[in-house]
């Protein structure tokens, strides 16, 4: 039987999300919430039920699970009070704005016996699962993630550039899906040190970190869209992964369907096997908090 669904936020990643149900046979989508409420027509004109309020979304016994794409301050409430309800949860990444609150969100899954899966979904990138696949030890790193922030935060959305709501800028934002990939490949990641090169508001939108292994660049300001990593092996081969589905990639975001797909269909495996409580989304934001007190 489809695992129903349940999605809190109908922003900018919602369609993502949208777009990976419907491909899936074994998952439907049955009510949005989103505290807008101009978007009540286009959610009920794509056939599913709205809601504002995300506590009548979880107490809504047809739904199995809840995704929670809200903005990252409501992360741990909404997450806490789904598990509590009895609701397998996919938590946005970030999995919360920090490790405390991240740290109460396992305990809950533990104790609701329900999954909590944290959606890095670069780590869902074709090229990331075929290099998984070459089983090669890779002891070393260089990586870029530069984007414009501006592609998907406007006046609609401001929270992205208010640190209260957000958690910070690009080391939480994009940092934190390159750790979670790097992760994959390499354990642990040592973090040494970090350099904020442009700073707006309290927010940094320029950093490089600096890890033993090597160096993450990331730039929220940058006229071009550019996510690559470089793998190093024990024998100093090379090889690259590059996110997007091409070089000068117009549509930006556009890899981002398939690695929904698959996110999607990982998550599923984790209900059958109920060991999922969110724990290395807790680990990859205990780096996140460590970066930032540095
Ligand atoms: N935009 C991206 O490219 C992207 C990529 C990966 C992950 N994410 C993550 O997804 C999450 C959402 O990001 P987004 O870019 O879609 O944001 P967004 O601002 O575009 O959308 C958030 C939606 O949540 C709604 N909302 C706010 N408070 C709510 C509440 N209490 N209950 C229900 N709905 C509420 C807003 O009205 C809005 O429609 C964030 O955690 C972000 O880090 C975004």
């Amino acid at each position: 039987m489809a695992i129903k669904f349940g999605l809190v936020g109908y922003g900018t990643i919602a369609p993502f999300y949208l777009k990976a149900i419907e491909k899936n046979p074994n998952t439907l989508l049955l009510a949005v919430c989103d505290t807008d409420e101009s978007k009540k027509a286009e959610i009920e004109k794509k056939g599913f039920h709205y809601l504002r309020d995300y506590k009548e979304l979880i107490s809504n016994e047809d739904i199995d699970a809840i995704i929670i794409a809200a903005p990252n301050y409501l992360h741990s409430k909404i997450t806490i009070a789904a598990l509590k309800a009895g609701k397998h949860v996919i938590c946005e990444k970030p999995m919360a704005t920090n490790a405390k609150d991240a740290s109460e969100m396992v305990k809950t899954a533990k104790k609701e016996k329900k999954a909590l899966f944290v959606a890095f979904h670069c780590r869902f990138n074709e090229q990331v699962l075929k290099m998984k696949s070459k089983n090669k030890d890779i002891v070393g790193f260089r990586a870029v993630n530069f984007e414009n922030i501006l592609d998907h935060c406007n006046s609609n959305n401001p929270w992205y550039l208010n640190k209260k709501l957000s958690g910070g800028g690009c080391i939480i934002d994009n940092g934190i899906n390159f750790i979670d990939v790097l992760y994959e490949f390499i354990q642990p990641l040592t973090f040494v040190k970090s350099e904020i090169l442009d700073e707006r508001e309290g927010i940094e939108v320029k950093a490089k970190l600096f890890f033993k292994q090597g160096e993450l660049e990331l730039d929220w300001n940058s006229s071009k869209e550019v996510k690559k990593i470089v793998l190093i092996s024990e024998n100093n081969d090379e090889y690259q992964i590059n996110f997007l589905d091409k070089e000068n990639d117009e549509s930006i975001g556009s890899h981002m369907f398939h690695e929904y797909e698959n996110l999607l269909e990982y998550f599923l495996t984790c209900l059958k096997n109920t060991n999922c409580y969110g724990e290395r989304g807790l680990y990859i934001q205990q780096i996140i908090d460590k970066i930032y007190s540095l």
